[in-house]
């Protein structure tokens, strides 16, 4: 017999973008000179995106409209300071006009300070390979929480601060892209008239010392953006797979959670909250992550349809980060958007669970509110609660995004 599950009172239900993924012209980036660079392994440059930058009111009175109390979004560095040192005072207005716009619609604007892209004067000077970047970072956080506090419901530092180091770990990625045989990679460091040995953009360069950097960046954005004395909570994100042990892969799998999980979530301990996003698990065997299990069906992204991975992640965390857990981002890219309502039913069950067992979980945020700008994958897996026509950037809103917004209005299941 189904039983119904009432979620804690404040409960955060939202879902979630990132400037460069939706804004559209994110142009001062690093990532819009790698896209823009013959040979890329980027599919197709991300351009106008969802034209958020510009669609912003409408798409969180949707928000609104579906039952939704929370938005998860990032503001742009590359934007708001484009030189070194120079602070754009526009920029930053713009982005007190989608905060109150959130407030307008009584969402609760949950704001990301870096999610990926950089500045190009960043990237070309050492990036993430350098430890300068994290006093770098710190500075434009402290600057814009400053500008922004008063508007700000909730901060993330870094949006999966251990990416790199995850995907290095597994074996998916090399540690670094090597400049002299990349001619691509050496190619967008000339033109942003970088040294190719200095251009590190954020999952293109060194990730083991990528990882050193992120973690002194979010020690020291944390207090940076406190210091502007409007009390709301901050964490980290972090990507987080239920890594599950294939014969033989033990030891394996020790090294990679101890060396891309568990030194962020002692870093978290000092946090607010952790912020976990999870999307699939991965099989771990000698030499790294398997690739999928044969039988097991896959969503869009070549990941396993594995919503029980969220549940894994979640307990993980709680119990060595020991603060308060937000699911930050748990989605998936389906064509077929039944899988979607299937897969989100799946993960909040496992949700329930883990309340239901006393874990302090704050809220559940869906990755994506919008089809948007996949990165190298461009824009065909498909994440959103609403499609987007990328030609002419109307939305439409998906079952799954009134049968989720339901939920929300509800603030409870049926389990
Ligand atoms: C990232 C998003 C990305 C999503 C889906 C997360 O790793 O934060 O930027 O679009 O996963 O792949």
């Amino acid at each position: 017999m189904a039983e119904r599950f009432n979620f804690p009172d404040g409960f955060a239900w939202g879902t979630a973008t990132a400037a460069h993924q939706v804004e559209g012209n994110n142009v001062n980036s690093d990532y819009w000179v790698i896209e823009h660079t013959p040979r890329t392994p980027f599919i197709e440059p991300s351009g106008d995106a969802c034209d958020q930058y510009h669609r912003y009111a409408e798409d969180i009175a949707m928000l609104a409209q579906l039952g939704f109390n929370t938005y998860r979004f990032s503001i742009e560095w590359a934007r708001i300071e484009p030189e070194e040192g120079h602070f754009s005072r526009a920029e930053l207005d713009h982005y007190r006009r989608v905060l109150a716009a959130c407030h307008e619609h009584r969402i609760a604007p949950m704001v990301t300070f870096h999610h990926f892209t950089s500045p190009r004067w960043v990237a070309g000077d050492g990036g993430w390979d350098d430890r300068k970047t994290a006093d770098r970072f710190a500075r434009y956080c402290e600057h814009a929480a400053k500008y922004l506090g008063d508007l700000i419901a909730s901060a993330c530092t870094i949006n999966e601060a251990n990416l790199g180091a995850y995907q290095y770990l597994i074996g998916m990625t090399r540690e670094r892209i090597d400049p002299a045989r990349s001619r691509w990679f050496s190619e967008a460091a000339r033109r942003i008239g970088a040294d190719p040995n200095r251009f590190a953009p954020y999952l293109m360069c060194d990730h083991m010392k990528a990882r050193d950097t992120m973690l002194e960046a979010h020690r020291l954005a944390a207090p940076a953006i406190k210091s502007c004395g409007h009390r709301f909570p901050v964490g980290i994100t972090l990507a987080l797979s239920d890594f599950q042990a294939a014969p033989g892969g033990a030891a394996r799998l020790k090294k990679i959670r101890t060396e891309c999980q568990d030194i962020f979530f002692e870093v978290a301990r000092g946090d607010d909250f952790v912020g976990v996003q999870t999307y699939t698990r991965d099989r771990i065997g000698p030499d790294g992550a398997l690739p999928p299990e044969p039988g097991v069906e896959k969503t869009m992204m070549g990941y396993e349809f594995w919503p029980e991975a969220l549940e894994g992640t979640i307990r993980r965390a709680s119990t060595i980060a020991q603060v308060p857990v937000i699911v930050t981002e748990n989605g998936i890219a389906a064509a077929d958007d039944s899988r979607r309502v299937e897969y989100v039913r799946r993960a909040l069950n496992g949700v329930a669970r883990c309340i239901k067992d006393g874990i302090p979980l704050h809220g559940y945020i869906y990755w994506s509110m919008l089809d948007n700008y996949e990165w190298n994958s461009g824009y065909r897996p498909t994440f959103g609660l609403a499609a987007v026509d990328f030609k002419t950037l109307g939305r439409t809103i998906r079952p799954s995004a009134r049968w989720l917004g339901e939920i929300a209005r509800a603030n409870a299941i049926e389990i």
